[in-house]
């Protein structure tokens, strides 16, 4: 029994309810063409006036040096267990419009949709992805020497999930404790804030 697996009140395309963020990673390599596929599955999604604010750095533990530079990149408590990882990726956001230099609202919306396509591609090709806030903006600009109006935003941890057994106490468990998630009821609303929709509130009964 698959004990992540999400427990839906509907049906849901088998990736969608298959992607959880593992803290553990096995220790094999990515190659690169399924790697490209998962920048590629990033590259057609949705954005604002088609403007695509997403970039991407990546290191591989092929690549000793590049990976630690980018580890250092990521906050202590994400450190502990990315290093697992057999890719890193740092996501930077263009939080300007190309054509106008304008600012975009819908950048960092339209990176994380950029994720959502990558983390649904990894899962339906059986590698896992875990994304992180917690990093070092300024570290990474410095390291990188990202340029103005580009920030970085977020990292991702991607490989092949480990088995828990393998794992250490502390992040086994959070790889063994089953998903949760709040009811429809919860956050579809109809008529004012915070009134449940009639067709949540069906759906949970
Ligand atoms: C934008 C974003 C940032 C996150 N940042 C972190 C992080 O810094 N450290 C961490 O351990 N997990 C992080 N996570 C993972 C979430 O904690 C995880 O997605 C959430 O608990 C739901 O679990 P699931 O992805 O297994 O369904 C992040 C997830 C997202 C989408």
């Amino acid at each position: 029994m698959n004990i992540k697996k999400a427990v839906t009140d509907f049906p849901i395309q088998p990736a969608l309810a298959d992607r959880w963020s593992p803290y553990g990673f096995k220790d094999r390599p990515v190659v690169e063409a399924e790697l490209c596929s998962l920048f590629e599955a990033a590259r057609w999604a949705a954005s604002s006036y088609n403007e695509q604010p997403w970039n991407y750095l990546v290191a591989t533990r092929a690549d000793p040096r590049e990976f630690a530079r980018l580890l250092a990149c990521l906050v202590e408590a994400n450190q502990a267990w990315a290093e697992t990882a057999p890719v890193l990726v740092l996501s930077v956001v263009s939080l300007r419009f190309s054509k106008n230099n304008q600012d975009n609202r819908a950048a960092v919306h339209d990176l994380g949709l950029a994720a959502g396509n990558l983390s649904i591609e990894a899962t339906a090709r059986g590698l896992s992805v875990h994304q992180m806030i917690g990093i070092l903006p300024d570290k990474a600009r410095e390291v990188y020497q990202i340029p103005e109006h580009f920030e970085a935003w977020t990292a991702m941890a991607i490989g092949y999930k480990a088995d828990p057994a393998t794992m250490p106490a502390a992040l086994k468990e959070r790889d063994l404790t089953p998903r949760q998630r709040k009811s429809l009821s919860e956050f579809v609303f109809t008529g004012h804030w915070g009134k449940p929709s009639p067709i949540a509130v069906k759906a949970t009964a």
